[in-house]
């Protein structure tokens, strides 16, 4: 073991180490808070002067308890502090943790200006061996191939200035059972003491196993084949839904009978389209590096396809319904109930929500939309205020569509909520969150995702 990497181990398991949080945003932050909480003074980076200076009042902008309960507190202490500047951040740290978005641009093609940027930057910014860790999503060879090249001008050198570890992110955001400290963690460094330095650090804040792999690109692949593997997975069951609702089957009761199979098969439910920020675009990143190397990704091609026709789907089975009732979607007044892409958050990036919105708009049906978390969102230029409840959003409309899985709309009284809309009321449960005999029981015509 060299010196630099001997130094540094004793740095960790003393909690002497400094750590330096780059990019303050669903994972940064979190990550700051189970640094500090572990005993490392953490100092964040971010460019928005806003989320830095809530953080330095101890203000959590994130939907995360567990960062809500202990930010404010390691803020007051001088635990955690935050700044704009990634010079004054990562000169004085020993660990440099990189969270910065990777987005799709607008050819749907990774965007790693922000990783490259970082890269570059940090070069500049070296006093002293550090340990950098990359948590931003990627393909594989993104660390070795991208980041550490450019990590490498000024004359910066492994082993002797940096060691480089590659570790994703598996945070679910808005997961009550798993957070931060308890997912396992993946690492994989450039070298072994890269490695071991990595796997020494999340060891010491996290409270779940840590898993050492043979290089940054494994740990990349692990990343994009766990993404992969959900995108597919939810086009499949998305696909026999739309089979089974036309074959007059209840294909959700046999997904659920599936389950209890006690292995070789992993429960996953169809809905009105994938939302969120990671699983509709990860799979894009290795369809990328795919098609570098000369492949086709065949099955995420087609998945896309499949999770692209949900919500048309939906709108049109939607349309018919109504037409059977008499009624057309242009004349006919529509609630939707959820925004936010998935139960219990308030985020609505790529919500199935907003394109049920859009398709709802292009049929001219007049729109009510309802969200306990979510105030309004704007789609093609149109502002959607939410109501201000169930009851409010659904009086005199002709059919509801429950679109986010939100525990509230569980308990909400269809009777009353059938009660307030027009005559022969439509629900159409695109998450299976109520039965058909409740629904019908309280008057209305019954819709279901996977359900005939
Ligand atoms: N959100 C999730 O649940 C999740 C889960 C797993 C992995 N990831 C991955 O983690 C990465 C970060 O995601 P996120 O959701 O935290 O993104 P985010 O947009 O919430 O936060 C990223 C932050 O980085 C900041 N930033 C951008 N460039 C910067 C720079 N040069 N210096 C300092 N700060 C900079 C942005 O201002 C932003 O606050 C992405 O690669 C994402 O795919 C996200």
């Amino acid at each position: 073991m060299n010196e630099n990497t001997a130094v540094l181990l004793d740095k960790i398991r003393s909690k002497t180490a400094k750590v330096c949080v780059v990019g303050l945003g669903y994972v940064g932050v979190p990550l700051a808070v189970a640094s500090a909480q572990a005993g490392f003074r953490v100092i964040g980076v971010d460019l928005e002067k806003d989320k830095v200076s809530m953080i330095n009042k101890g203000v959590c902008y994130v939907e995360d308890a567990y960062s809500e309960k202990h930010l404010p507190e390691l803020v007051r202490t001088g635990s955690i502090s935050a700044t704009e500047s990634l010079s004054e951040g990562a000169n004085g740290s020993d660990i440099v943790i990189v969270c910065v978005p990777t987005p799709l641009n607008e050819k749907g093609e990774p965007d790693l200006s922000f990783l490259r940027s970082v890269a570059r930057d940090l070069s500049k910014n070296f006093s002293g061996f550090k340990l950098v860790i990359v948590e931003s999503t990627s393909f594989p060879g993104t660390t070795t191939d991208i980041f550490q090249p450019l990590l490498e001008r000024n004359g910066r050198k492994p082993d002797r200035d940096f060691a480089l570890v590659y570790s994703p992110e598996r945070i679910d955001y808005g997961n009550a059972k798993f957070g931060v400290r308890n997912i396992p963690k993946v690492v994989g460094g450039i070298n072994d003491e890269s490695t071991q330095l990595g796997a020494e650090f999340y060891k010491a804040i996290l409270d779940a196993p840590v898993v050492t792999v043979g290089s940054p690109s494994v740990a990349e692949a692990t990343k994009m084949l766990e993404n992969i593997f959900r995108y597919v997975n939810i086009a499949l069951v998305n696909e026999l839904a739309v089979l089974h609702e036309a074959l007059g089957v209840d294909f959700i009761e046999a997904i659920n009978a599936a389950a209890t199979k006690p292995f070789g098969f992993m429960p996953h439910y169809p809905g009105p389209g994938v939302g969120g920020h990671c699983i509709p675009k990860d799979p894009f990143y290795l369809v990328f590096k795919a098609k570098q190397a000369g492949f086709a990704l065949r099955l995420v091609s087609a998945s896309k396809a499949v999770n692209k026709t949900m919500p048309v789907h939906t709108i049109e089975r939607l349309a018919t319904a109504l037409k059977t009732g008499k009624k057309n979607i242009t004349d006919s007044t529509v609630t939707i109930w959820g925004l936010a892409y998935k139960g219990e958050v308030k985020d609505t990036r790529r919500s199935p929500s907003l394109e049920l919105l859009k398709l709802l708009k292009q049929s001219r049906a007049k729109i009510r939309v309802f969200d306990p978390y979510v105030p309004r969102v704007t789609v093609g230029g149109k502002v959607y205020e939410s109501s201000s409840s169930e009851a409010e959003s659904v009086r005199d409309a002709d059919a509801l569509i429950i679109a986010t899985a939100h525990s509230a709309f569980r308990g909400v009284d269809l009777s009353k909520m059938s009660g307030l809309m027009r005559d022969r009321p439509i629900l159409y449960d695109t998450r299976n969150l109520r039965n058909r005999k409740e629904c019908e029981e309280a008057g209305f015509t019954y819709l279901a995702t996977g359900r005939p």
